[in-house]
């Protein structure tokens, strides 16, 4: 498509205008903080508007300053996260809180270049929260942007290609209103989320149907390009759920792997079933099975329930401080930080 600033300007009012038409009342809209702001789109790289609406509400209310954050124990706000996910991100919101309160004297960077140094902040959540908080003309760039872009102007270039990544980027900021770069990327977030989705979007009801490349050539489906790079892996995993009297084995991960710093179950009896007297009832004979599929691994998941006798507790607790497992009162259990699955295990099992 050969197009001027006219075509960009029209482009440009025209979602704007959709989006004013069709406004949705987000917790973070009405706020130019941008701790507030941050904190949602954080939760939002990870989860859909609903699901984070409970989160962002939990977490200003535990947090509503960054001195709060910064100031809490990892381990609320690993619990607080419970059940987003990818907990990367939390520990993240934690130590940027606290190096925005103790390192920077507790003022949040205002700039996108600034922001950009805050871990876990790239491109498009810097672009998103110094547009919201700060009226910086910088477009965001994200799934639903590549894909509202290559519809309508047509464009075929991969968008997991670092080559597409810029041509979309440069192609957002000439379009972005220097006037309204907030709502501009509002709109565009809306837009792709609610009108121009991945599959069946709404051509019907949409403004820039008349003009839009895709719709005319019969190529919504096709576009935008993506080439899958990812490989998935395949995982299976044994846990031992190991209970003594009203205790429980529990295992902290460590880094290197997925869900560093949460609770789980041990995946090795090691000495433990050496010494068989230790074990009282064998591994219940049906394991409950649980597959989990996670952004790169898929999890083939056996929990084995195992009863220690109370007389063997001495042998438990000598056994779980040697290989570094923690023994945990039933009542605390809720009060650690868990993964998803582990989460899904203990509401099935009703504990
Ligand atoms: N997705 C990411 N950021 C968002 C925002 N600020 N509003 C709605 N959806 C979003």
């Amino acid at each position: 498509m050969n197009l001027n600033s006219t075509d960009y300007q029209r482009f440009s009012y025209q979602i704007i205008k959709w989006y004013k038409a069709n406004p949705r009342e987000l917790p973070w809209r009405n706020t130019k903080d941008p701790y507030k702001i941050w904190l949602s789109e954080i939760i939002l790289q990870q989860t859909r508007v609903a699901q984070g609406l409970p989160y962002y509400y939990a977490f200003t209310e535990a947090y509503p300053t960054v001195m709060d954050l910064a100031l809490a124990p990892e381990e609320e706000v690993l619990r607080l996260w419970q059940g987003l996910g990818y907990y990367s991100r939390a520990r993240n919101l934690h130590f940027c809180a606290k190096m925005i309160w103790f390192d920077l004297g507790g003022k949040f960077p205002s700039t996108y270049t600034e922001l950009l140094i805050l871990k876990g902040v790239g491109s498009y959540t810097a672009a998103a929260i110094s547009s919201f908080a700060f009226d910086e003309v910088k477009a965001v760039v994200d799934g639903n942007v590549f894909r509202v872009l290559a519809r309508f102007f047509g464009i075929d270039t991969d968008i997991a290609s670092g080559k597409g990544k810029k041509e979309f980027e440069a192609l957002a900021n000439q379009l972005i209103p220097k006037e309204e770069p907030a709502t501009f990327n509002q709109a565009m977030m809306d837009f792709g989320a609610r009108l121009c989705i991945p599959k069946n979007p709404s051509c019907t009801e949409c403004p820039l149907q008349n003009s839009c490349f895709a719709f005319n050539k019969g190529l919504v489906k096709e576009l935008p390009v993506k080439v899958n790079k990812t490989k998935v892996r395949e995982r299976d995993i044994h846990y031992f759920v190991i209970k003594c009297g009203k205790q429980w084995v529990w295992n902290k991960r460590t880094a290197g792997d997925i869900w560093e710093g949460l609770h789980d179950f041990p995946q090795e009896l090691t000495e433990l079933a050496k010494k068989s007297d230790a074990i009282k009832d064998p591994i219940v004979t049906f394991p409950k099975k649980y597959r989990h599929i996670l952004s790169h691994q898929k999890l083939n998941v056996q929990f084995s329930e195992l009863q220690i006798p109370e007389k063997n507790h001495q042998y438990l607790a000598e056994w779980c401080e040697n290989e570094g497992y923690l023994l945990v009162e039933e009542e605390k259990i809720d009060q650690l930080a868990k993964p998803k699955l582990i989460v899904n295990f203990l509401n099935d099992a009703q504990i």
